[in-house]
């Protein structure tokens, strides 16, 4: 392990990027569409705290929809492993009527997601979707609030684009190749090896760099 002090850049430039992601990981997120079946889509505009996660979501997009239909949900973790079937999900929506934006940038309807990634679907322990056998990770949740994005002192917009969905995890799944050895409860994080999509493209992380002084803090700290 090495580390390098970065040099300080002889001058920041101010810039205005249409997007701003600078690299989070990519779940297949299951909902259940009204039909019964599991709709996938793939996002990563994701973060956890505690047993909660914070999702950023499309408000137009069939998850959403059936979100607000149904509370919940599985994020199935994507490794590097998994990228072809992630960019095979890319471009579509499980909504029939497909917006101007979206049809204007290619997507097309897909009815059937796991059939489109080309993925097998699993049963659930706690919630109706179904989770992604291919994945390493599972996260059940169910849906605590969902927050409009954009408000602003005049309160939320009437029909906001992006939603912030909470949600709290009722079970995690794991690989027990992810397994910390000799802990019943922990993830090795030398073995877990999560898709990152950064500025539209897939990435994965490269090796672990130096001894983090967070890490001296116990996991069990943590719980609650
Ligand atoms: C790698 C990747 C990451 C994405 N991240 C997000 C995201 O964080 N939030 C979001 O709303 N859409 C995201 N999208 C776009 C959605 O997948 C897209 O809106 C999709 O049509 C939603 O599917 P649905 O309409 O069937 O729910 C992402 C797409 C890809 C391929």
């Amino acid at each position: 392990m090495t580390t390098t002090a970065p040099d300080v850049a002889a001058e920041h430039v101010p810039i205005d990027p249409a997007i701003l992601y600078f690299g989070t990981p990519v779940v297949l997120l299951s909902s259940l569409n009204p039909d019964g079946s599991t709709n996938l889509m793939p996002m990563s505009s994701v973060f956890w705290l505690g047993r909660r996660a914070v999702l950023g979501i499309g408000a137009r997009s069939q998850t959403a929809t059936n979100l607000r239909a149904h509370g919940e949900l599985v994020m199935n973790l994507a490794s590097t492993a998994m990228t072809h079937h992630v960019d095979r999900l890319a471009l579509t929506t499980g909504r029939r009527d497909v917006s101007p934006w979206k049809a204007s940038a290619g997507y097309v309807y897909a009815p059937d997601k796991f059939a489109t990634a080309g993925l097998t679907a699993r049963e659930s322990g706690t919630v109706a979707p179904r989770r992604v056998a291919e994945s390493p990770v599972h996260l059940e949740a169910v849906v605590r609030a969902i927050h409009p994005l954009g408000s602003g002192p005049e309160g939320p917009p009437a029909a906001p684009s992006q939603l912030a969905v909470e949600a709290e995890v009722t079970r995690v799944w794991i690989d027990p190749a992810l397994r910390l050895a000799g802990h019943a409860n922990r993830v090795d994080p030398d073995r877990w090896r999560p898709l990152i999509m950064s500025f539209q493209q897939f990435y994965g992380l490269g090796e672990r760099l130096r001894p983090s002084r967070l890490a001296t803090i116990d996991e069990e700290h943590y719980r609650r």
